[in-house]
């Protein structure tokens, strides 16, 4: 068997694995083992592409290996590096910018597959479509990248007749192709990816702050069929199986995260959505609220059959996951019934919350999603919504001029009593006001979230049967 086929054999059984490693992440409770396996499918790939690089390498094999090497150490420093330091609330942000690396990947990579190779007409296209989607994915993730880490503003850039901008960016970029492809000059090569880069601007800028959750799954699909046209111009079939993976899930969690916010694919692709709209400025106030104290809330949750969690993005800035786990572990040994309300777009990544509750070993079963739990509220005593704001807005269900308008929320107000954990009265992501704050079944418990629910376990009877005896 020759160094090529066992390399291809090896290309198989990474591929079988980042399949199994995806089927495993699809689930809390198997995804470890998902991930495990896709690291194992990334060691064998790793280990047979280089082994094919020093095969099919023309100079120095020792060269080679030395120049593989050393790109291998600094990156895995670097990376190692930045996983250990970034903040979970800082995910997207970092995420966005590996989607540009991909991107510019594929871009480089076309250039050179153009200068160095074939000139017929398959390999060409597959040049220029890996450079159209690659361009696009570079520039729409950095800005991506700017408005999640907030240095520019994520409110949609409006240009006038943006539509008719794409479809011309679009036809121009078709014209370039049928130009390439007569003549295999690098000129229309070059053209095309300036319009492309333009365009992967335009598309992301034109994206209000409200459905930026959308975008970052879109990127993260463009992405993977950016890799995927690396793997065809590299002839690298495993690149072209994982890219195809990784943009086929990528599609399919956009098409997840529309559904989540009520919102149509091609809308939030086309822009303009999830901005200003005639929502109440940031900080008006609609009425009046009602403040609440950390003994009121533990004398409430004393008196509680049902309770149930609804955490945000707060929870994650504050830390708070382990507390509030705490919390939860003291209720049940007194016999309440606890329970957390998921949002599919609570925080600030996919999944956010569930990972920081798995962190902080709460029992999988304990966590329900909207659809599964929003008939409980109104049976529920207690809702403790612990720095969630958007996602429980009932603006998004009365308000048709709202910009989270038509979004499922988590319809807390439904329970007899709903306890707001936050700092202040300020917005929350989307930045519109939140009605429910205003309620008269709704106070606040101001101060930082991790803060209060520790002063909470402080001022509660730890031991069972407390509760018991108190209620008697
Ligand atoms: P948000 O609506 O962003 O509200 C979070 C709240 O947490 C804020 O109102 C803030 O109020 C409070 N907070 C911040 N730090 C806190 C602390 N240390 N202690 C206590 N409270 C604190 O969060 P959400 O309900 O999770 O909604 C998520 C939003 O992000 C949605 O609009 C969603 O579309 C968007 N988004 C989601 C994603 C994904 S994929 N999940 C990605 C990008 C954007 P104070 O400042 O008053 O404390």
């Amino acid at each position: 068997m020759t160094i090529v086929s066992v390399a291809q054999v090896a290309y198989l059984a990474a591929a079988v694995l980042f399949v199994l490693s995806l089927a495993g992440l699809s689930k809390q409770a198997t995804a470890r083992r998902g991930n495990l396996l896709g690291m194992v499918g990334m060691v064998v790939a790793i280990g047979a592409t280089i082994a094919l690089a020093l095969e099919r390498s023309e100079r120095n094999a020792g060269v080679t290996l030395a120049l593989i090497v050393g790109v291998l150490l600094i990156g895995a420093v670097v990376g190692t590096h930045r996983a250990r330091s970034v903040e979970m609330t800082q995910m997207p942000e970092l995420i966005a910018v590996l989607h540009s690396f991909v991107g510019a990947a594929a871009v480089l990579i076309g250039f050179n597959s153009f200068l160095t190779e074939g000139r017929d007409a398959m390999h060409l296209t597959e040049v220029f479509l890996g450079v159209f989607i690659g361009a696009i994915t570079l520039t729409g993730s950095i800005v991506a990248y700017l408005k999640l880490s907030a240095r520019v503003k994520s409110s949609p850039l409006m240009l006038p007749g943006r539509h008719a901008l794409n479809l011309g960016a679009l036809a121009a970029s078709a014209g370039m192709l049928v130009w390439f492809l007569s003549t295999a000059s690098i000129v229309p090569l070059l053209i095309m990816t300036v319009i492309a880069l333009a365009v992967g601007v335009h598309l992301v800028a034109a994206i209000g702050g409200g459905d930026m959750p959308v975008v970052i799954s879109m990127l993260n699909s463009y992405s993977g069929w950016a890799a995927a046209a690396a793997g065809f111009m590299l002839g690298n079939n495993l690149l072209i199986v994982v890219g195809a993976l990784v943009g086929s899930s990528g599609a399919f969690l956009s098409y997840v995260m529309c559904k989540a916010m009520n919102r149509k694919f091609l809308s939030v692709i086309l822009g303009g959505f999830g901005g200003g709209g005639d929502a109440p400025a940031a900080d008006a106030v609609e009425g009046e609220h009602t403040e609440t104290s950390v003994s009121d809330t533990v004398e409430m949750l004393m008196g509680a059959r049902s309770v149930v969690i609804a955490p945000g993005y707060g929870m994650a800035v504050a830390k708070a996951q382990y507390p509030v786990a705490e919390l939860v572990e003291r209720l049940r040994a007194n016999g309440v019934v606890v329970r957390f309300a998921v949002h599919p777009v609570a925080g600030r990544l996919p999944g956010h919350m569930n990972v920081l509750l798995a962190e902080a070993k709460v029992p999988y079963d304990l966590v329900l999603e909207l659809d599964e739990v929003n008939p409980d509220f109104k049976d529920t005593d207690v809702v403790l919504v612990i720095g969630a704001n958007d996602t429980v807005n009932p603006a998004a269900l009365d308000d048709p001029n709202s910009p989270i308008a038509g979004m499922p929320v988590l319809e807390v107000w439904k329970a007899s009593q709903v306890v707001v954990f936050k700092r202040s009265m300020a917005t929350g992501y989307a930045g519109v006001q939140n009605p429910l704050f205003f309620k008269d079944n709704t106070s606040m418990l101001f101060g930082d979230a991790k803060t209060q629910v520790e002063a909470i376990l402080g001022a509660m009877p730890a031991k069972t049967g407390d509760k018991l005896a108190a209620r008697a």
